[in-house]
């Protein structure tokens, strides 16, 4: 029989507990994964009880006041504070949400905080993306077209709404790494962020490449390893619909 071991150093081990300075009935407490590449360590839960009152009403808003007050050393990304720039992606309470615009509210109980799932991590809650960015930058994300307008290319109100659910994505990668199979086909399945994103380019009616781009996805994993298992849509804290776009692609290809 196959049996399965975790590496000894992938267990998660208690870690630090930080708890309040007062008995308000505001008090949230956060379990934060924290792993440090330079210590040696187990990674592990550090457990912060703080009162939200004083941090504000967002996951991110309770992380930077963490960072600020209690443990500096606690590593995040974060930016825009919008929304926006998809920095902040994290497994928040088993979803992966934005933690900017993740209300604590929305969450019972004790807010447990992974990092995106089956990324390496780079730090606590940094996970490595740039085999993502790799295959975001393969399906060139820009609108190519050989010939050169003297002014900027006009497009119609309806094809321009054809791009209306696919230019909002910032990706933040929440719906790849929710993906099972870009968790077992990762080198090779482009994953649901950048075959939305794909998909974006081939539906512009300013872009002359359709049939090139189109090829390019036509093997066995880049695009055919989707299974429609649908964590994508579910997931995405921007409330887009990555599978549609890669169902749209398949029918294309067809
Ligand atoms: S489709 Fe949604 S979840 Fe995926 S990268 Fe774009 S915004 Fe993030
Ligand atoms: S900080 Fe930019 S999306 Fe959250």
């Amino acid at each position: 029989m196959v049996q399965f071991r975790l590496p000894k150093h992938s267990q998660i081990q208690k870690g630090k507990v930080f708890k309040a300075t007062s008995n308000s009935s505001t008090l949230r407490t956060f379990h934060i994964y924290r792993w440090n590449p330079e210590d040696g360590q187990n990674p592990r839960m550090d457990e912060f009880t703080i009162d939200i009152k004083d941090s504000g009403p967002m996951v991110l808003d309770a992380l930077l006041y963490i960072k600020n007050n209690i443990d500096s050393t606690l590593t995040f990304r974060r930016s825009c504070r919008e929304g926006v720039c998809g920095s902040c992606a994290m497994n928040v309470d088993g979803t992966n949400s934005l933690a900017c615009v993740k209300h604590i509210d929305e969450i019972k109980g004790t807010i447990k905080i992974f990092p995106l799932p089956h990324m390496e991590v780079m730090k606590d809650l940094v996970p490595d993306l740039r085999t993502a960015f790799k295959q975001f930058a393969s399906i060139k994300p820009w609108v190519e077209n050989s010939e050169k307008p003297k002014r900027e290319r006009k497009q119609s109100i309806e094809d321009r709404a054809k791009l209306d659910g696919l230019w909002e994505c910032v990706l933040c990668f929440s719906c790849t790494t929710g993906c099972p199979s870009y968790w077992w086909n990762s080198e090779k399945y482009l994953g649901p962020a950048t075959l939305l994103q794909a998909y974006r380019f081939i539906a512009d009616s300013r872009d002359t490449q359709t049939k090139q781009r189109l090829s390019e996805l036509d093997d066995p994993f880049s695009l055919y390893r989707c299974h429609s298992i649908m964590n994508c849509t579910n997931t995405c804290p921007k409330g887009l619909n990555p599978a549609k776009a890669i169902g749209t692609i398949k029918k294309m290809m067809v």
